[in-house]
């Protein structure tokens, strides 16, 4: 199954290819995405849902909710976007008490950093993006996991 489940390794320049990037993911997207975004401090998990956020049309400011663990955004047309920062969560509990499961469903993008602080308190990803330095700049590999975020990256690619 996993074979044909597209997957895509890219060199992101600078930061605000980086944000190019996601936010064509967003516009090629139904905004019905679970996204888990890995890598170190300063890797670029923010600056891919700032870029996802402005591809949903989004123009304000876009930080880390470090403290507060989630950031809603409610979009134009009703759906809402959720931008989780778990680094700070020690336990996954705490999400269930923040009532974050009623966040998971088709009117709603989940951009994840650090899902792996909150294993088994998350749905599955649609989509798995890894974040590393590589020089000046940052290699991004972008792996679909379900048929939903397969049909957004076959849409992505095309673009
Ligand atoms: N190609 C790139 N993509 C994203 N950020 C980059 C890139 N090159 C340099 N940077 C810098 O790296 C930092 C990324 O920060 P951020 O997105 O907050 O990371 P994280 O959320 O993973 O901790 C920013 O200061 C940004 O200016
Ligand atoms: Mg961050």
């Amino acid at each position: 199954m996993n074979n044909e489940l597209t997957s895509v390794s890219l060199f992101m320049d600078s930061e605000s290819s980086l944000e190019t990037f996601a936010a064509k993911m967003a516009k090629n997207s139904n905004l019905d995405l679970v996204i888990f975004l890995h890598g170190n401090l300063g890797a670029g998990k923010t600056t891919f849902a700032r870029g996802f956020l402005r591809g949903c049309g989004y123009q304000g400011l876009v930080k880390s909710p470090t403290y507060t663990l989630v950031e809603p955004y409610l979009l134009d047309g009703g759906k809402n976007v959720y931008h989780f920062d778990l680094y700070r969560l020690v336990d996954g509990e705490e999400l269930e008490f923040a009532g974050v499961r009623d966040y998971f469903d088709d009117q709603s993008v989940s951009l994840i950093e650090w899902p792996e602080k909150a294993e088994g308190y998350l749905p599955e990803p649609d989509v798995i993006c890894r974040l590393a330095y590589q020089g000046q700049g940052r290699q991004i590999d972008v792996i679909a996991m379900t048929t939903r975020g397969n049909e957004a990256m076959l849409r992505l690619l095309a673009d």
